[in-house]
């Protein structure tokens, strides 16, 4: 209503000012800025009046009901699973129908693990090649599962001589100071998988990676070997897998997917195993990678970026 009132009073006003044309020139001046005080006086009323309506506007908020009840929550969306978490979830599930017992490796570990118990020499310079942070107390962020062998051989040792076999996946997340690029990561995942008894193939070995394979991507693949180096294997070999046509593969390409062996003989004496009496093999690799080819990702780096987009669509 007041605001009503003020508005009568403008026009008023205005209904006077255009009298200016009445008045002797040289009065004029003094009338436009007399006018003009009472205007601007009559505006900041009405403004004044009209923030107070609006205040009053305002609707009651019950700050004693429950949260929710006179809240409007922004949309959530519900979060889940990280696809690798997902994909490792599934790899050992298949190792553990072959029958492999799961550990899981530390993330911190020391020197003895890390080198020492798998046959690196001291100052061995294959040691470089692993890329590793090390704390100030010296202790490493593992940059391999196998950093996990030689607890896992002797955990399981006493079943050698009740006639059994050591058989052990341990998948785990692992470290290295890279430069990272689309192929590259600091921070990435492995399975290592150690078996040990009386007798022990790289025949034994093929058919594990075979049946692996074929379960994890639904489908026969060709594998093939080709000779690498590894201190803790001899002989030592990296594993390729064909690129199937069906993932992107042109039919004539190989990923070099696992580093595996024979287990060292070494190896097993750090871990109290005769090797005389024991063979054993053993293997690794990234997971990160297996999850690409599956997904046909060209970028290894979206795993670890936090990028919703790229995780909503698993
Ligand atoms: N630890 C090796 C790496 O990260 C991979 C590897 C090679 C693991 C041979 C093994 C093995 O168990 O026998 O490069």
């Amino acid at each position: 209503m007041e605001i009503e009132k003020l508005k009568e009073e403008l026009k008023e006003l205005n209904k006077e000012y255009a009298k200016i044309k009445t008045i002797p020139v040289e009065e004029r001046k003094a009338f436009g800025v007399e006018m003009n005080k009472k205007k601007e006086a009559i505006l900041a009323k009405i403004k004044a009046a009209e923030e107070a309506a609006e205040d009053m506007n305002v609707e009651a908020v019950d700050i004693t009901a429950p949260a929710g009840f006179n809240a409007e929550f922004p949309k959530a969306s519900c979060g889940s699973k990280h696809p690798l978490m997902t994909e490792l979830d599934h790899v050992v599930d298949i190792y553990q129908a072959m029958g492999f017992n799961v550990m899981e490796p530390r993330q911190l570990d020391d020197e003895f693990h890390m080198f020492d118990s798998l046959n690196f020499s001291k100052g061995h310079p294959a040691r470089d090649g692993y890329d590793t942070f090390r704390t100030a107390e010296g202790f490493i962020p593992i940059a391999h599962t196998s950093a996990m062998q030689n607890r896992a051989l002797t955990t399981y040792r006493d079943d050698l001589e009740k006639g059994g076999q050591i058989a052990v996946v341990i998948p785990g997340r692992v470290f290295r100071n890279e430069d990272v690029d689309p192929t590259h990561e600091h921070t990435f995942y492995q399975c290592e998988g150690i078996y040990v008894a009386e007798k022990a193939t790289m025949g034994q070995l093929l058919g594990v990676f075979k049946n692996f394979f074929e379960t994890y991507y639904g489908q026969t693949l060709r594998i093939k070997t080709q000779p690498g180096y590894f201190p803790f294997t001899e002989p030592s070999f990296e594993l390729l897998v064909e690129k199937p046509k069906t993932l992107g593969g042109k039919g004539d390409g190989w990923l070099e997917l696992l580093g595996c062996g024979m287990i060292h003989p070494n190896v097993l004496k750090a871990a109290g195993i005769d090797p005389e009496k024991y063979k054993g093999f053993a293997w690794g690799g990234g997971i990160d990678r297996l999850v690409m080819m599956k997904y046909m990702l060209n970028d290894v780096r979206y795993f670890e970026s936090g990028k919703l987009d790229f995780l909503e669509e698993f």
